[in-house]
């Protein structure tokens, strides 16, 4: 399977995104961890990308296109992928069907993280992730078993630095002008799947289960 996940920050796009992968074998491509990865190691990509991410803005659809299309040619991703935030303008979208088009692929689904803005910012701000694996916690509604320790490693856990209600509302009015015009491009090829994503994660899980079956 080949899918696409989209939704505004906090939708749970991250937290679903294990389970998926586990259940279909597939590989799991989040363009925002790959970018915060290069950050923080100072690698060219990451020095251009850190000061749009400090902002909340997008990175340029070159950068991320280039990140993707590196990405597909590993060999676990041959079998199916999850994009986990990209593509994030239509740009980025047209540029993804001219990359499959020629391995003779095509997106098979898109799972729409649909939620109210206002649930958001407690989401995001109660965050705390491990950063090699990638794991998501939240202060209330998924605490780790001991504060600030992952579950897994027993190493410390950190909160992103564009966690913030101001850089949120920045990303928020990226989401909504740059984003979801990209939900329409898939709704009229008619692969869109909406997902009632302000409620459990259990329940998150089941209705997209249904939709893959
Ligand atoms: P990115 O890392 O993609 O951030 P985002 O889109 O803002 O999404 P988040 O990771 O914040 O949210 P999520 O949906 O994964 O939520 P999660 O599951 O963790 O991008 C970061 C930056 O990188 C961008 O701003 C941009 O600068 C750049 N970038 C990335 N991709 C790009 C692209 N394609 N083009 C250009 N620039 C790009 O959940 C959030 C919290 O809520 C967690 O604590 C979780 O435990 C909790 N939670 C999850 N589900 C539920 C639930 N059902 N009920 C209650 N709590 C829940
Ligand atoms: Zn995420
Ligand atoms: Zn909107």
């Amino acid at each position: 399977k080949r899918l696409i996940l989209v939704g505004p920050p906090g939708s749970g796009k991250g937290t679903q995104s294990p389970l998926i992968k586990d259940e279909y074998c597939l590989c799991h491509l989040a363009t925002g961890d790959m970018l915060r990865a290069a950050v923080a190691a100072k690698t060219p990509l990451g020095v251009k990308a850190k000061e749009a991410m400090d902002k909340g803005e997008l990175v340029s659809d070159d950068l991320v296109v280039g990140i993707i299309d590196d990405a597909l040619k590993k060999p676990s991703c041959q079998k199916g992928f999850i994009l986990d935030g990209f593509p994030r303008t239509v740009v980025q979208a047209e540029k993804l069907d001219e990359m499959l088009e020629k391995r003779g692929a095509k997106v098979d689904k898109v799972l729409n993280f649909a939620i109210d803005d206002a649930i958001l910012e407690e989401r995001i701000t109660g965050r705390w992730i491990h950063p090699s694996s990638g794991r998501t916690y939240h202060t209330k509604f998924a605490p780790p078993k001991a504060p600030g320790i992952d579950d897994v490693t027993g190493e410390p856990l950190i909160q992103r630095k564009d966690d913030t209600p101001a850089v949120l509302k920045s990303r928020l009015e990226s989401f909504h002008r740059q984003t979801e015009p990209v939900i329409d491009y898939y709704k009229k090829k008619g692969i869109v799947a909406n997902l009632p994503a302000e409620k459990k994660p259990e329940e998150v899980t089941s209705v997209i289960n249904k939709a893959l079956s």
